[in-house]
């Protein structure tokens, strides 16, 4: 059992991972018009993991006996001016959740919530990873440029980086 607060935390964050899932789905279709195949595959596999990370919230509150309250999920913007400007609102949003994600964390041991402390602990761990990949993205996007080869490379790389997120999930199910 947790506390009404908290499970009123959890269901905000389920939104935002819902949120993070549909930002990801219009980041995968503008890649598509723009015929890269490898980033639009990479969006596609964020898009799967955030709804995974809001279903592990899901099934935890379900778990604790609170309540699951669903919300409306905004609609994302799009983003405008090629490959790296998305990679850069990608690492700006992903810090937004590790931010939130540390507020519940807080709230958690304030609270002498040590399930949801412990719970939490996995997505602390997973934002770090996120991050890692993201600034890595842009760091190669950044040195080698967003047209011509190197945009072709990136997609590539992409495509490689989005099959190896499949087979993860793959194992983790
Ligand atoms: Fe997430
Ligand atoms: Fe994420």
């Amino acid at each position: 059992m947790i506390s009404n607060e908290m499970a009123q935390r959890i269901n905000t964050q389920i939104n935002r991972e819902m949120y993070s899932a549909y930002f990801y789905l219009g980041l995968s279709a503008q890649a598509e018009t723009m015929n890269l195949k490898g980033v639009a595959a990479w969006f596609l596999a964020k898009h799967g993991e955030e709804l995974a990370h809001a279903l592990k919230m899901y099934r935890y509150l379900i778990d604790q006996d609170a309540r699951v309250q669903l919300s409306e999920v905004a609609a994302p913007a799009s983003v405008d001016g090629g490959v790296l400007p998305m990679f850069e609102r990608t690492l700006e949003h992903e810090r937004g959740v590790t931010a939130t994600i540390n507020e519940m964390v807080d709230f958690a041991l304030s609270a002498k919530d040590h399930a949801t402390n412990i719970f939490l602990q996995w997505f602390v761990t997973e934002q770090i990873e996120e991050e890692a990949t993201v600034k890595d993205i842009i760091g190669r996007v950044r040195l080698f440029g967003d047209q011509g080869q190197s945009l072709l490379m990136i997609d590539n790389e992409l495509a490689a980086l989005a099959k190896q997120i499949g087979q993860g999930a793959a194992t983790a199910a």
